[in-house]
């Protein structure tokens, strides 16, 4: 993308959207009542918004590297915080993406520096799961499963927050693990059974 052509694409989106409705952004101005707060990958193939087919003000989001839910990022705990506390939605949706650089280094031994802390929590992940993924011969096919465990660990994660816990008991709120497959553009809702993952271990994150 050039990045001289940046504010003349801005001024083409303006007017488009002015052409639907002259009071578009007077409206958008007016505040934010998202449903959803999507966690997903900084992967710049993987476009929060528009693979969901969403428009400006129905999605909260965070993206990070191999979209973490690291429970000592004072980030991710303030975007779950806010956007379930204050902005009620009913819907978290964590979304990893096959083709994941982030997975993928963490599958490796190379020493990649200020990184290390971050993908660690992905190695902790797979040592979660080593039983599973050391019985996939196929490298890529590991990989793969290494991606959706990955989401569904975040998505546990997500559960061990006081504010998740409670938004669950008062009203409901879901958590939601999907993967997006770059090399076909589908979302794919991993359709994770919390009460068989989540059994013998949900008392051990308990919060009253
Ligand atoms: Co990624």
């Amino acid at each position: 993308m050039d990045i001289n052509i940046i504010f003349k694409n801005n001024e083409t989106w303006v007017s488009e959207k002015l052409g639907l409705d002259p009071d578009y952004f007077k409206k958008l101005a007016e505040g934010q009542k998202p449903e959803v707060l999507y966690i997903g990958c900084s992967d710049s193939r993987v476009t929060a918004e528009e693979m969901m087919g969403a428009t400006p003000g129905d999605a909260f989001v965070h993206r990070n590297i191999a979209n973490l839910v690291s429970n000592l990022d004072l980030s991710a705990m303030s975007v779950i915080n806010y956007a379930v506390v204050y902005l009620e939605v009913n819907h978290i949706i964590v979304c990893g993406h096959y083709g994941c650089g982030g997975v993928k280094a963490a599958m490796q031994s190379k020493d990649l520096g200020i990184l290390n802390p971050w993908l660690r929590n992905i190695r902790d992940v797979y040592r979660i799961h080593r039983n599973e993924l050391n019985a996939i011969p196929d490298e890529e096919v590991r990989y793969k499963r290494l991606v959706e465990l990955n989401v569904q660990e975040q998505c546990v994660n997500v559960i061990k927050t006081s504010d998740v816990q409670l938004a669950y008991r008062k009203r409901g709120l879901t958590v939601h693990g999907w993967v997006f497959d770059v090399q076909t553009g589908k979302l794919i809702d991993l359709k994770i059974d919390y009460d068989t993952i989540l059994k013998g271990i949900r008392e051990i994150y308990h919060l009253d």
